[in-house]
């Protein structure tokens, strides 16, 4: 099979490190791969902070719902959908001050703004992740990130339109990580669709996971799967705090008043 459809295939996300670290080499390859990534308008609406400060992995390890890998994993890349730093460029550039030339209206980011940005974040961060693989580096994404915004906004000092979206966590995978069983993905007839959106029957649902899948010694474990996520994960505390703090966060972008 071709190596870089061998390398997708393979990749699974690492929880658990060696005690390895990441040389300055593959940490640049790493970041210039993620540089390289397609961006809208190549606007690159993203930063990247490496969290490098044992204080702070610890507090991100806790506030990200609790997850203590976080702490422990060599390399921590945060990735900021960022257009903080264009607009701080179109004001120095006296650019809002054309408006009233070319018949437009000034206006701050906003939504819009806020989800292309995010699409340029989420880009870099798949190639930071694709790259990592090809160099036997392993990573896991941490989509908890997003809770607590007035912490995190505070701890690395994010400006208005500056807004956590992932953090990825880097290291050299242990032997029972390279072991471990592949997550299954779903059958493609739930994924991909030619032309509309498609509408599934009720069994059709109840088979999306088609074995029964218990976990042993837990109180969740016996139940099915669609019961099993809506009270492990819809329902509980981690995600009510990430919708509270997402909707904070979208406050900063849905300001229409750009003297604000
Ligand atoms: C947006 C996003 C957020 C995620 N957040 C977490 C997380 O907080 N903690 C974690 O252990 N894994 C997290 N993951 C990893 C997924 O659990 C993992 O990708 C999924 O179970 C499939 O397994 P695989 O990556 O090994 O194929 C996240 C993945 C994505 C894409």
């Amino acid at each position: 099979m071709n190596e870089t459809i061998q390398t997708l295939m393979n990749r699974k996300s690492v929880r658990k490190f060696t005690d390895q670290s990441v040389s300055d080499d593959t940490k640049q390859i790493v970041l210039e791969a993620a540089m390289h990534a397609p961006s809208a308008g190549a606007m690159m609406l993203y930063s990247i902070i490496e969290v490098e400060d044992q204080a702070l992995k610890d507090i991100l390890a806790d506030s990200c719902d609790h997850q203590p890998f976080i702490a422990t994993a060599p390399w921590l890349l945060l990735f900021i959908a960022d257009y903080q730093r264009w607009f701080d460029y179109y004001k120095v550039s006296n650019a809002p001050a054309l408006c009233a030339e070319f018949g437009r209206v000034p206006r701050t980011p906003q939504e819009g703004d806020f989800l292309l940005a995010c699409m340029d974040t989420l880009i870099a961060a798949q190639n930071a992740v694709i790259a990592a693989e090809a160099l036997g580096l392993g990573s896991c994404y941490i989509g908890d990130i997003v809770e607590h915004y007035e912490q995190i906004r505070d701890l690395f000092r994010l400006p208005r339109y500056a807004a956590p979206i992932v953090l990825l966590c880097f290291g050299y995978p242990t032997e029972d990580q390279k072991n471990r069983k592949p997550v299954e993905r779903f059958d493609k007839k739930y994924i991909v669709h030619k032309n509309q959106y498609p509408s599934f029957s009720d069994q059709d649902l109840l088979n999306m996971f088609p074995k029964e899948d218990i976990i042993p010694n837990n109180p969740l474990g016996r139940l099915p799967q669609g019961q099993r996520n809506y009270i492990r994960k819809f329902t509980a505390d981690f995600s009510i705090e990430m919708s509270r703090s997402v909707r904070e966060m979208l406050k900063n972008w849905q300001q229409t008043n750009p003297n604000s």
